[in-house]
């Protein structure tokens, strides 16, 4: 029989805290609120009522059942009013020594019997059960941001964590309704592992100017399918959240430097930029605590491309190529009203010379593309912009094959071919504005959102997805959590459609395997090196879905 939870406590009311006592009080049990003064806690009960009345307007919660919520929280400052619970979980802020005195207090304070819970992120729940008496008793009890809403738990088990103590907190999530998975103690366990490099990523992209913050988070909500862009996502989590996990996954997790926190999120922090809790963070919001953002000075100032900015006029478009791509753009351009002249490669180019824009769609190699952007350069009127759908050449390798690289830029069209939601239009070291500008109003034309960013691999969508995805494979490699585990925490932990197994399968091992090392080319960075388990199944044929086998067999279905 599972050990029955009646009440339970949780210390710290912030970002998570607050969630996780409307997690425990709406599924019937007591709970008894801590923060550390009255002020404090203040902020905390306004948490959990803003979340309750949200609710209640949303018409997800009945009022009398957010009355009777309310009424099983016990609100409290300091942890003597924790003596007589079965279970506390801890969301302070990320800091060892922090946990560590609270959990000594804790340890003091709660019945013996008393299971003691860390929320922490990133930090070692070892290190954190050690300043107790009873390391068997502790987990770690690992919630998703916003706790009420997202599905997973991880549940932590230590080296000297009783089993039982395990069973029942594992009963415990099924009985609040979230599913969980049981994992050693290792740096940011399933979830946080993945998300993070990606999120200190995008901050160096922002950083570094490569693209603008509405850009990045466009870009990875139509062309990776993701709830919510990298950039809001961390203003959710909080920047002094995410700056202390980095700083830990970094110490903790094999110096891997891209954990290491951007100098952008320190500062930002140091600023008081803490995300939607301070009202601004990369975005800026209505108030301290409201999800509703505001425009600020780093709003574009204008949605679309309008006239006078710079765009030439385009009629008449050319597409070379006779694959698929060739022939979902023919379709997309003729649909969007533009005359359209198709040219196969190799072929007599002539009836290019009076296009406005040409958009090239030959095989993916340098050479081939070199030698057409030369010959459409003794062809085309000038003035004509010229566009190269590649996903892995530079851009600028092409534009030199050219007398006029201002005129050259990257279309990359991204998402599943009949619908292609997202472009990405590649800006080289030599392309001029107008040329940009041009680009800018054609996707327009298209009704398609158009992110425009700098020339390295992976564009903005692959240089943050493919990274994500060869660490999940050396995280299955590293035997911590299996296929359906690491797929199960992103789905129900961080709201992703797809987990990164069936992703690869689905665009194919041997696709994933070029764009990483084409990224590690590039970068050198040791922690983008293709995972050895990846390269093996692609040699070994498995290259997913096409081949029926990839990381799952898929031959039976
Ligand atoms: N923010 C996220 O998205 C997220 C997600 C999952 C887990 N976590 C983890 O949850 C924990 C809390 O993070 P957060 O983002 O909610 O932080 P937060 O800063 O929003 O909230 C922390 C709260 O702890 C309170 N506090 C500080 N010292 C205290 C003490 N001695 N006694 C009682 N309360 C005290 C603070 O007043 C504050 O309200 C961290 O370990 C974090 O890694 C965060």
């Amino acid at each position: 029989m599972a050990r029955e939870f009646t009440s339970v406590g949780v210390v710290g009311l912030g970002t998570m805290g607050a969630g996780i006592v409307e997690v425990f009080a709406r599924n019937g049990i007591d709970v008894v609120a801590v923060e550390v003064s009255d002020a404090a806690l203040d902020r905390g009960r306004a948490n959990l009522t803003g979340s309750t009345d949200r609710a209640v307007a949303r018409g997800k919660l009945a009022e009398a059942d957010r009355d009777a919520l309310l009424a099983r929280v016990d609100f409290r400052v300091g942890l003597d009013a924790l003596r007589s619970v079965d279970l506390v979980v801890e969301a302070v802020p990320e800091r060892l020594d922090l946990k560590r005195r609270i959990f000594a207090e804790l340890d003091r304070v709660c019945k013996p019997e008393a299971i003691l819970a860390t929320n922490t992120s990133s930090l070692s729940v070892t290190e954190v059960s050690v300043a107790t008496g009873r390391p068997h008793q502790v987990v770690g009890l690992h919630f998703f941001n916003p706790a009420p809403v997202m599905k997973l738990v991880e549940v932590v088990r230590t080296v000297v964590t009783a089993a039982e103590v395990v069973a029942d907190v594992e009963a415990l999530c099924t009985r609040l309704g979230k599913v969980d998975v049981t994992i050693g103690d290792r740096a940011g366990f399933i979830a946080n592992a993945l998300l993070f490099g990606y999120l200190n990523h995008a901050v160096a992209m922002v950083e570094s100017r490569y693209a603008t913050r509405e850009d990045i988070d466009a870009a990875m909500k139509l062309g990776g399918g993701l709830p919510m862009g990298p950039l809001a996502l961390l203003d959710l989590i909080g920047l002094d959240t995410a700056c202390e996990i980095l700083d830990t996954m970094y110490r903790r997790g094999g110096r891997d430097r891209r954990h290491a926190p951007t100098p952008l999120v320190r500062q930002m922090v140091t600023a008081g930029l803490l995300g939607r809790k301070s009202g601004r963070g990369f975005y800026t919001y209505e108030k301290p605590g409201s999800a509703k953002v505001v425009p600020d000075e780093s709003t574009p100032a204008q949605a679309r491309p309008a006239a006078g900015d710079g765009a030439r006029p385009v009629a008449r478009v050319g597409v070379v190529g006779v694959g698929a791509t060739a022939a979902g753009l023919d379709e997309v351009f003729t649909g969007a009203g533009y005359d359209v002249v198709r040219a196969a490669p190799g072929e007599d180019l002539a009836g290019l010379a009076e296009v406005d824009l040409v958009v090239e769609a030959v095989a993916e190699e340098l050479g081939v593309k070199k030698e057409l952007f030369a010959s459409l350069d003794g062809i085309c009127k000038p003035g004509v912009v010229f566009a190269t759908t590649t996903s892995s050449l530079p851009v600028i390798d092409i534009a030199m094959a050219t007398g006029r690289p201002a005129d050259v830029v990257g279309l990359h069209f991204v998402g599943p071919a009949s619908a292609w939601p997202l472009v990405e239009i590649v800006r080289t070291v030599r392309t001029g504005a107008e040329a940009t500008a041009t680009a800018r109003a054609v996707c327009a034309t298209l009704g398609r959102t158009a992110v425009v960013c700098g020339d390295r691999a992976g564009l903005v969508v692959d240089a943050l997805l493919f990274p994500y995805l060869n660490d999940a494979v050396k995280m299955l490699e590293a035997g911590y959590a299996t296929v359906d585990d690491i797929d199960h925490a992103m789905k129900l932990g961080c709201g992703y459609p797809t987990g990164p197994f069936e992703l690869l399968d689905a665009v194919g091992l041997d696709v994933a395997l070029a764009s990483q090392r084409a990224l590690y080319r590039e970068l050198r960075d040791p922690g983008l090196a293709p995972a050895p388990l990846l390269e093996h199944l692609v040699t070994a044929g498995y290259l997913g879905l096409r081949t029926g086998r990839g990381f799952r067999d898929h031959t039976g279905r």
